[in-house]
């Protein structure tokens, strides 16, 4: 983003081809390997959904909910995924560095477990609650979202979560709770994009959504992805998604969400407010001041297949719409 801009034509090759090499690998050795293994592989819980993902380790409190998981809740209709391997290789997340690829090398570190979550603020019911206190009174839904990054380039992710609505009901807002900001881990001995004396950004990121939008039924707490548990580098073990608005509003690793009575100050608007905005909602009509953001970048691309789409207002979400009636979107960007 800010720190590092690559042009929108700059294809990152060498990011991604591998992974999409790797993928067409992995294809060929589970088509080799399925007859022999079908009899004697563990039932999936995802029902073997995404067969190409290696299921992995999850906490129990994840496995537990996975029998009761809500699949394709929301579609992206005819829209391909982005394989698992480009959705977790090619990731923002300067905590740990600024390259596409930081995120996959270096967010092991992070420990997620234990992990807790405050609530505060403009709430009758505050305090702070573990992770598995937060998730277990939610049904968890599959959600196939579109996500467009500000730096325009896009995927399609089958996140798992809850409406965070239902998180924000259960904490009470106040008559005075307007908005809600959310914050970030910050454990800079696990984070060398915390540690760098280069990071323009003031820890920790701070993301903000007015009470209405995060109340919308669309906007995600996100605790997964491709039917396993949140990788590290995806933003583990919580993290925001509101699916029309550009990337860096759905935030990370999520350790602190207050209600509060006026809008607050988040870590993009920050750093250059004429640039991010704090709305930020996907619209191809306003242009970053450095880039058009008329078309997208659909991941996985090549030098051969740029798979460069249109831009849709909303990131196609039509049904937000109604939130903005009146709003000059010129303006509020
Ligand atoms: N959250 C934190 N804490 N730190 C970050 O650097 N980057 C944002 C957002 N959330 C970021 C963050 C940006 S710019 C984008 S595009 C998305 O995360 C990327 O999510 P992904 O890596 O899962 O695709």
């Amino acid at each position: 983003m800010l720190i590092k801009t690559p042009p929108t034509s700059a294809a990152r090759e060498c990011e991604v081809t591998p992974e999409a090499v790797y993928l067409s690998r992995r294809r060929l050795m589970s088509a080799a390997a399925g007859a022999v293994a079908a009899s004697i592989l563990p039932v999936r819980a995802d029902e073997g959904r995404y067969t190409d993902v290696e299921p992995g380790a999850s906490p129990a409190w994840f496995s537990e909910k996975l029998s009761s998981v809500r699949w394709q809740a929301v579609t992206a209709g005819e829209e391909a995924l982005t394989p698992y391997p480009d959705v977790t290789h090619y990731n923002n997340f300067y905590e740990f560095g600024t390259n596409k690829g930081d995120p996959a090398r270096y967010a092991g570190k992070l420990e997620v477990e234990p992990w807790s979550v405050m609530i505060d603020g403009e709430v009758a019911r505050p305090g702070a609650v573990s992770l598995e206190q937060l998730v277990q009174p939610h049904r968890l839904e599959e959600r196939i979202y579109r996500l467009r990054c500000v730096e325009a380039w896009s995927m399609v992710i089958p996140w798992l979560g809850f409406p965070l609505a239902d998180l924000i009901k259960r904490a009470e807002p106040t008559a005075n709770a307007k908005f809600v900001r959310f914050e970030s881990r910050v454990a800079p001995e696990q984070m060398a994009g915390v540690r760098s004396g280069f990071s323009l950004i003031d820890w920790p990121y701070v993301e903000g959504l007015r009470l209405d939008e995060a109340m919308h039924p669309l906007t995600l707490m996100a605790v997964g992805l491709y039917g396993r548990v949140l990788p590290n580098q995806n933003g583990a073990p919580l993290r925001l998604v509101v699916p029309w608005k550009y990337g860096f509003k759905s935030i990370k690793s999520i350790v602190r969400i207050s209600l509060v009575a006026e809008q607050p100050r988040t870590t993009w608007e920050g750093l250059a407010p004429e640039e991010y905005g704090f709305y930020a909602n996907v619209n191809p009509q306003v242009d970053h001041p450095r880039w058009s953001q008329a078309t997208e970048r659909r991941l996985p691309n090549s030098l051969f297949n740029p798979n460069v789409i249109s831009t849709r207002l909303f990131n196609g979400y039509d049904e937000v719409s109604t939130l903005y009636s009146g709003l000059d979107l010129q303006k509020y960007y």
